[in-house]
Order: structure tokens, then sequence, then C-alpha cells
């Protein structure tokens, strides 16, 4: 985004990426939105309102994918392999999400037992010894997802400390290039070799041995012809393992903080743990873990009133969207009762969040746990620290003191 001529939103977008901001960015947002729509820099766009967001994640003329490297592998498709399909447009996209889609679906809608089970274990670490505190983050909202895609993929649980150190490094792939040093990205190549030598044998051994996991699932669904390649199982994964990790950790720390902070609605949900999907979704409206999403043009598109030329970046910022006041009542406030919540926290159209049921049980499980089984929670430091990232934005650390935690 380097451009000689000035653009007003860049200064404020500025004090976005800047850190000493992360813990509160939300009034920058504000005064972003008050045009819909602004100019970065001189190929870069900023859209905030709801209705533009919204129609622009459904529009077939933004693409989520880079230029192809003609010396990549060869995808399934007997194109040049572009990497996740996350970053992949229709067709390819499609084939590779409906594959992955109707093996993780179905494995996923009866693993509530599992996540109520493995968030038990992680409190029980703390019970029954009286007043102290904990760190939400490192205590519980990290080690759960992790262990649900180990339980996903078949995985033992002594695995999962291997498990715990890709996620972190391999998340670094959805950081923008340009907040990368020369080191991080060198690391982020052997990561992810790494990775694909850790799972080679892993998805050599269900060939041989089928199980009923992810895995062994995908290595034999649907037409042959169409089926994903050996590097494309293994970036399917490690996308699973980075997209659903990060954003899992933020949805249960930021959840608690807001809980913490809203002591009223965090009592009606230990009153009342029916409450708890109406408490996530509020958390992802009023601080979802994903902030912000980018495309490309490939065609002039006109939105609210301006012109995008085609090969222009446009960032679509989900968090100012979910705060529009066109679009939801009193949006500054945590209101998990609210009329209507049409968030945009799992974004859109094609690309729309595949992991969305699993992550809603998961906050769902979490939170409620929280509000139930810690006595008198309160915030040791607020604001908590944040992580450098802007795009999954969430705490570092978020530590919590109690009287008790009960068994
Ligand atoms: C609270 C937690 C989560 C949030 C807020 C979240 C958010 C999102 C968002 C905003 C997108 C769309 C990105 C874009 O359009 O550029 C997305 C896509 C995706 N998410 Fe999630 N996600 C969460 C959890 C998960 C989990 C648990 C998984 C899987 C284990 C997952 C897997 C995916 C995948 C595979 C995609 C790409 C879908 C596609 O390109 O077709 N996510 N997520």
């Amino acid at each position: 985004m380097t451009s000689t001529r000035f653009y007003p939103a860049a200064a404020t977008y500025g004090k976005v990426l800047d850190h000493a901001n992360r813990h509160d960015p939300y009034p920058l947002f504000a005064e972003l939105a008050r045009e819909p729509i602004q100019q970065l820099a001189e190929h870069a766009w900023l859209v905030t309102r709801h209705e533009d967001i919204t129609a622009l994640l459904r529009d077939p003329r933004l693409s989520a994918q880079n230029e192809a490297d003609p010396s990549a592998p060869t995808g399934s498709d007997g194109k040049p392999f572009r990497g996740p399909f996350l970053m992949q447009d229709p067709p390819h996209h499609d084939t590779l999400r409906a594959q992955t889609m109707r093996q993780f679906v179905p494995r996923i809608l009866g693993m509530r037992p599992q996540i109520e089970a493995m968030v038990a274990r992680l409190l029980d670490a703390h019970a029954g010894k009286g007043p102290g505190e904990f760190d939400v983050v490192a205590s519980l909202a990290y080690p759960l997802p992790v262990g649900v895609i180990c339980e996903l993929l078949g995985v033992p649980p002594e695995e999962e400390p291997v498990f715990h150190g890709f996620a972190g490094r391999l998340t670094r792939a959805l950081d923008p290039v340009e907040s990368l040093t020369e080191a991080e990205i060198a690391d982020l190549e052997v990561a992810r070799a790494q990775w694909r030598a850790y799972l080679t044998p892993m998805i050599q051994q269900r060939h041989a041995n089928h199980g009923d996991d992810l895995i062994s699932g995908l290595l034999v669904d649907g037409d042959p012809a169409d089926r994903m390649n050996l590097i494309e199982l293994a970036t399917t994964l490690g996308m699973l393992l980075i997209a659903g990790h990060e954003t899992t950790v933020n949805l249960v720390a930021n959840g608690t903080l807001a809980l913490l902070r809203n002591l009223d609605a965090l009592d009606r949900l230990r009153a009342d743990p029916d409450l708890a999907p109406a408490v996530v979704e509020e958390v992802l409206r009023y601080d979802p873990p994903v902030q912000q999403t980018g495309r490309r043009a490939t065609a002039e598109i006109k939105i609210a009133g301006r012109l995008i030329p085609a090969g222009d970046e446009v960032e679509l910022l989900l968090a100012a969207g979910n705060r529009d006041p066109l679009r939801f009542t009193e949006p500054d406030r945590f209101w998990p009762e609210r009329p209507s919540n049409a968030h945009l926290a799992f974004g859109g159209g094609v690309h729309y969040c595949l992991g969305a049921a699993l992550a809603r049980i998961e906050g769902q499980v979490a939170l409620t746990a929280i509000a139930t089984r810690l006595r008198n929670p309160r915030l040791v430091l607020d604001p908590p620290p944040y992580r450098p990232n802007m795009l999954l934005r969430g705490p570092s650390e978020l530590r919590v003191a109690y009287d008790d935690v009960t068994a």
C-alpha cells in the first residue's frame, strides 16, 4: 500500500494497525465508518458498512486468490496448485470445499459431548482449591481447539503438543506478508515442509488402515477423478488447523472478557445456560475473532457511489460492519438478547466459514463453563495484553481471579 498521494483514511487506518491501539480499535472503526468506502492507497480500498460488505463477499468479481506460480506442483484440476481453498476461487475452490464439507460436517455434529468433556477436564485442573487465578488463554482457550482438531483427525492425545507447535507457526501465514520479517517468512516455508513431512506417514498409514477419522474420509471421498491429491490434502488439513485455532482462541478469550466486563450478562448466562447460543453470537458480533478480510477486484465495481478499478485491493472491515448503526440497534452495547444479530464474523458467500458450527459449539461450551464453574470471577488486568496481530485480534493473556472453581 505505498503511494505518494495523501489519503486521509490511511492515517486512521495506520492507527488501527498500531499495536498501541489493539486493545480498543472500535472508536477508530467508527471514525472510518463515517464514509462507507474510503481509499487507503492508490490501489487499495476499505469498506465498512454491513450492507456493502455483505454484497461484496458474494460478488464473483472479487477474487480471493493470488497469481498462479507456474513452478508450483500440480493440483487435482491439473493446474498449478494455489494453496488452501480459502485462497482459491471457484470452480476448483468449490470442488475442494465440497469434499471437505462432506467429511467434516457429519463428524463435528456429534462432538458436543467430547467438547464438554475436554472443557471439564481443563477446568478440573483448577477445581476445589479455593481462591486463585488462571490465564484463560493458556488454560482453556488455547488447548481446546487443538484437542478438538486432534480428535477429528484421529491423532492420539500425546501428539497434541506437536499440533500446538505447528498451529502457532503455520498461523503466521494469515498475517499480511509485509508484516513478516525475512526470518519469519523463511520459518513459514520450513514449517510448511515439516508439516507435510509430519503428515505424509500418517496419511500413508490411513491409506493402508482405513479408520473413521477425517483423513481416512478425505482419502476416499467422492469421484476419484476429482479427489484431492496429497499436497491438497496436507494443505487442507493445515488450513483446518490454522483457520480453526487462533479464531476459536479469540472467541473464548473475547467472550470471557465481554462477560467479565458485563457482569449482568454473566449472571444471566449462569442462571440460564440456554442463553449460551445468544451470548456466543453476540461475542462474534461485538468483538469478532477475525476483524477483516481482503479481496482483489477482477473487474470494475461500483459500490456506495465509488468506482473500484479492476486489479485494486478491497479490504472488508468485518468488525466495523458488525457495529454498523444502520444494521444494529445500539451497536456498541454487549446485548446477547438483541432481537436480530446477522453479524459478519464468519464472512459470507462461497468462503463462508466452514467451521462455524464447530466454533459455535466450542464457544458455547467454554463460556457456559466459565459462567457456571467460576465463583466470583473477575479480571486481574483490564485491558489485557494483546497479540500483535490485527486481523486475528485477541488477548495474548487473560488473567482471571476467582474465589473457587467448582467441581
Ligand atoms: C470463532 C471462530 C471462527 C471464526 C470467527 C472464523 C471466521 C472465518 C471467516 C471470517 C472466514 C472467511 C474468510 C474470508 O472470506 O476471507 C472463514 C473461513 C474458513 N474457516 Fe473459519 N472461523 C472460525 C472457526 C473455524 C473453525 C473451528 C474451522 C475449522 C476447524 C474453520 C475453518 C474455516 C475454513 C476451512 C474456511 C475457508 C472456507 C472457504 O474458503 O470456503 N474456521 N472463517
